[in-house]
């Protein structure tokens, strides 16, 4: 058992779970991740970190993991996230984003803790009126994953006002990317995030990129992301913890660089780390896709003092070239000019 009280990390067995883990036991912090594995895997949790398996919505086992670990605040990242899917799928959308969310606030108000950074998503917003976005705009979302994380915000609005739980909602982007030194990366299969497609593409494990939209109100027609290094999410939460930990207000705060990429210029910015031409097909539009989404960031900056590291579409790729080619044993063709 170590020293401090630990944070807990839901989900943090996923993608942008292990690389939050990795940045809190890089600030010293202990650590203890429930993940039920559904998306993440056991792998991504380093050895010296108490994995529980279990579902945010247990109750019960939350309670006893917030007393057994001292959990003295929560990363709540546990969730549902794929835009179509849930347009597919969208009860289950909202028991794991909303019901689920609301068992692990009732869990923090009973056992006492106080302090809660939740991963909420640009999707809140839905199409903005204007461009950059910034957090007073009206959340209008199109798609239930993005209504189901509005939700969640707003229960956790209600908790913080009536049960003193401090809670800071950071909104991200387009995650990408992987840990710089190597350690965590996109495990999951079947990923459908842009980025990841492509360098699996690259890499020849894909027949093809698919290309949703080529009518979009973009300047070149296709979906404009802002596509923000996960390694700078991963640190937006330490420093909400320590914001949180000085007595800081609740806050809600965009997460993104505020620059917009379209899916034509990704692909050339993978197209220019592999060395190859992906194969690309064009396709119709995905059902909840919006044109654009990029952030405005000047409440991250002032309200943490955030700053990114990696603010830069070629090294995001590489880094995520580089974490694919390791994942399949093909790092070594790849390392070369990696960016750090
Ligand atoms: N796209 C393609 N081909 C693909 C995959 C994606 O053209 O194979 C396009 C999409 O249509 C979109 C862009 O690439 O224009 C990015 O799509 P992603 O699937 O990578 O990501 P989304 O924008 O759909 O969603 C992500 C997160 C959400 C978050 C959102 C915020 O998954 O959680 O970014 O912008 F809300």
């Amino acid at each position: 058992m170590s020293a401090g009280p630990a944070i807990l990390v839901t989900g943090g067995a996923g993608y942008i779970g292990s690389h939050v883990v990795l940045a809190l036991l890089d600030a010293g912090l202990p650590v203890v991740v429930l993940d039920d594995l559904s998306t993440g895997r056991a792998e991504a949790v380093p050895p010296e970190v108490p994995l529980v398996r279990g579902s945010t919505g247990d109750g019960p086992l939350l309670r006893a993991t917030l007393r057994r670990h001292r959990v003295g605040a929560v990363v709540h990242l546990a969730a549902s996230l794929v835009v179509p899917e849930s347009v597919a799928r969208p009860l289950g959308y909202w028991r794991n984003n909303v019901a689920n969310t609301l068992a692990l606030a009732e869990a923090c108000v009973a056992e006492g803790v106080t302090r809660l950074v939740f991963s909420s998503t640009a999707a809140v917003y839905g199409i903005p009126d204007r461009l950059p976005v910034d957090e007073d705009t009206p959340c209008r979302p199109i798609n239930p994953y993005g209504a189901s994380k509005h939700a969640a915000e707003g229960l956790l609005r209600d908790a913080a006002a009536a049960h003193g739980l401090a809670v800071v909602a950071l909104r991200y982007f387009n995650v990408a990317g992987a840990d710089p030194a190597g350690r965590a990366g996109q495990r999951t299969a079947g990923a459908t995030h842009l980025i990841k497609v492509a360098c699996e593409a690259a890499l020849g494990l894909r027949p093809e990129v698919a290309v949703f939209g080529e009518d979009f109100d973009t300047p070149d027609g296709t979906g404009v992301r802002d596509y923000i290094h996960v390694t700078d999410l991963a640190a937006a939460h330490v420093q909400a913890l320590r914001h949180l930990a000085m007595g800081g207000d609740c806050a809600v705060l965009n997460c993104g660089y505020g620059r917009g990429h379209s899916v034509r210029e990704v692909l050339r910015a993978v197209e220019r780390a592999a060395g190859t031409r992906l194969p690309v097909r064009l396709a119709g539009r995905r059902a909840g896709d919006p044109p654009a989404l990029v952030a405005a960031n000047g409440r991250i900056r002032s309200t943490l003092g955030w700053r990114p590291g990696f603010d830069d579409l070629d090294r995001i790729v590489a880094h995520s070239l580089a974490w694919e080619g390791r994942l399949r044993g093909t790092g070594a063709q790849l390392r070369r000019g990696l960016p750090r």
